[in-house]
């Protein structure tokens, strides 16, 4: 009796499991992911663990900056995924990691926010930066801020990327006149702005002096002769190191996309339906990337030192294009981990990823009535809100966002559900990517147990 009893409850198990297993995706979700071109996440191939070694020893190694106090990891951190907290990045002359990161003397913030380097590795990928100053595939070629001074020889379109930190003064180099710290004169940063093939020149010949890169790189390129090595190899290494350590494919939305309809709670179905259908999110954030690698101008606040010549303005995809319509514009970002990623948009501007919903629902109100008080005090002084720029900044404002529906309260919380959907588990603690130590010898950057509590 009792074990007939059993065997009962068993094969209700099993048929409800099978039940689920057998289940097609919800149809009205998958016509609009039909729609909308949403294919499962395809995890790069043919990482050389040689390469990965070597970068991400490269990645949390201070040697690659002017003053040897800045590595890819003080602003990309693992343990704060692969952001660093904070709305403005802070480089050179710095201390501190993520919230508890503070600026040197006479230094200013980086224009921008840092953003995530999630799943960076897929093939779809062609632009980089918020304002797409590196374009470009392996096909047709890279356009870049070093024009035809960039070497041959990459692998993907994030290892260009990786050029571009060590040669900006702010991030990584330093200014004319810095010493490092040992008190030693910075040499990186007494090169000319307009070459920097010497930057990465000295570069190379900086880690090669260290013998545990001599090995390192000799295991990643047996056939480059050490003479022929420049920065372009470890900038492929550190591409390989990101796409090894940053690819997430573990996420509630992953496992639907790839055919398991229980992945997804009903909220965060009705999240996706939202998404992809009323709330139209879906047409800039489109595709298995979540992006549609464009450029819009959301009106999202302006504050800080502002970048380039549109100083203290920052005019985003403006100063690549000179296009009206690319006024303010950023890319969009991708959204895959977004729940760990905060503060959020180009500049850091919102603590609240629903206050970022409600941006976008309705960009005008939110700029006009943007509250500082989330801010560092010494960035809330420097909010750009006069109505000069705040009408300047809605006249370019992007089309399409200005007819967002409304939507109630109960419609953002299930869109704040499939956000969370995005949210892969395995993203929340990456601190074991960081290394105990790096050839250089220079002390490794590793967050203080109560960074995380953020
Ligand atoms: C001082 C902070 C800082 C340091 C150091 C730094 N980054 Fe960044 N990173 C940023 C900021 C800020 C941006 C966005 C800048 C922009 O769009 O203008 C960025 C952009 C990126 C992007 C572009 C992502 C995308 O999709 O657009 C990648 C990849 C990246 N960094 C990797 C690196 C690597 C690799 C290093 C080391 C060689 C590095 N970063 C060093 C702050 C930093
Ligand atoms: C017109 C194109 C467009 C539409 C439609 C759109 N977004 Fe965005 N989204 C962007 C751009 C561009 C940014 C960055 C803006 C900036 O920083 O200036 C952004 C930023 C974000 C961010 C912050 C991500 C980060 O890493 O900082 C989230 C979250 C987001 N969008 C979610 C949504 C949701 C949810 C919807 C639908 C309600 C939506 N977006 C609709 C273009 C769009």
């Amino acid at each position: 009796m009792k074990s007939r009893h059993i065997k009962f409850i068993v094969g209700v198990v099993v048929a409800i499991y099978l039940m689920a297993a057998g289940s097609t995706l919800n149809p009205k979700l998958y016509k609009l992911l039909e729609e909308h071109e949403v294919a499962p996440y395809e995890e790069p191939m043919g990482l050389d663990s040689a390469k990965v070694e070597l970068g991400q020893a490269l990645f949390f190694d201070r040697i690659l900056s002017g003053n040897k106090d800045v590595s890819c990891a003080t602003c990309h951190h693992p343990g704060l995924n692969s952001g660093d907290n904070l709305p403005l990045a802070i480089g050179v002359g710095g201390e501190g990691l993520g919230t508890n990161r503070v600026m040197g003397p006479k230094r200013e913030r980086i224009p921008r926010n840092s953003p995530e380097v999630f799943n960076r590795g897929a093939k779809e990928w062609h632009t980089m930066f918020w304002d797409s100053r590196v374009s470009g595939s392996l096909e047709v070629g890279f356009v870049t801020p070093a024009d035809e001074k960039l070497p041959e020889g990459f692998d993907h379109i994030l290892a260009v990327q990786a050029m571009f930190p060590v040669v900006s003064r702010d991030e990584m180099r330093g200014e004319i006149g810095d010493v490092d710290i040992f008190g030693k004169p910075n040499e990186l940063a007494l090169m000319s702005d307009a070459v920097p093939q010497s930057v990465w020149r000295q570069l190379i010949h900086r880690l090669l002096e260290i013998e545990g890169y001599q090995q390192l790189f000799k295991e990643a390129y047996p056939l480059v002769p050490q003479d022929k090595l420049g920065f372009q190899h470890a900038a492929n290494a550190i591409a390989a190191f990101e796409i090894a350590a940053f690819t997430f494919t573990g996420s509630p939305w992953d496992r639907y996309l790839r055919g398991t309809n229980e992945a997804l709670t009903p909220e965060a179905q009705r999240g996706a339906m939202l998404f992809y259908g009323k709330a139209k999110c879906g047409t800039c954030h489109s595709g298995t990337l979540m992006t549609d690698q464009q450029h819009h101008n959301l009106a999202v606040p302006q504050f800080g030192p502002g970048k380039d010549d549109a100083a203290p303005l920052d005019v985003g995809r403006y100063m690549e294009t000179g296009l009206n319509s690319d006024r303010f514009a950023f890319r969009t970002p991708p959204l895959r981990n977004v729940t760990l990623t905060g503060p959020w948009m180009h500049n850091g501007a919102y603590n609240s990823l629903e206050d970022v919903i409600r941006h976008h629902l309705d960009p005008e109100d939110m700029l006009r009535n943007y509250d500082v008080d989330g801010l560092p005090p010494e960035l809330s002084a420097t909010y750009k809100g006069d109505p000069t720029v705040v009408e300047r900044m809605l006249r370019y404002l992007d089309p399409f966002v200005k007819s967002m529906p409304a939507l109630h309260e109960k419609e953002i919380n299930d869109l704040m559900a499939f956000l969370k959907a995005l949210e892969d588990p395995a993203a929340k603690d990456l601190s074991h990517l960081v290394p105990d130590q790096v050839p250089s010898g220079l002390p490794v950057e590793t967050l203080h147990p109560v960074d995380k509590s953020y």
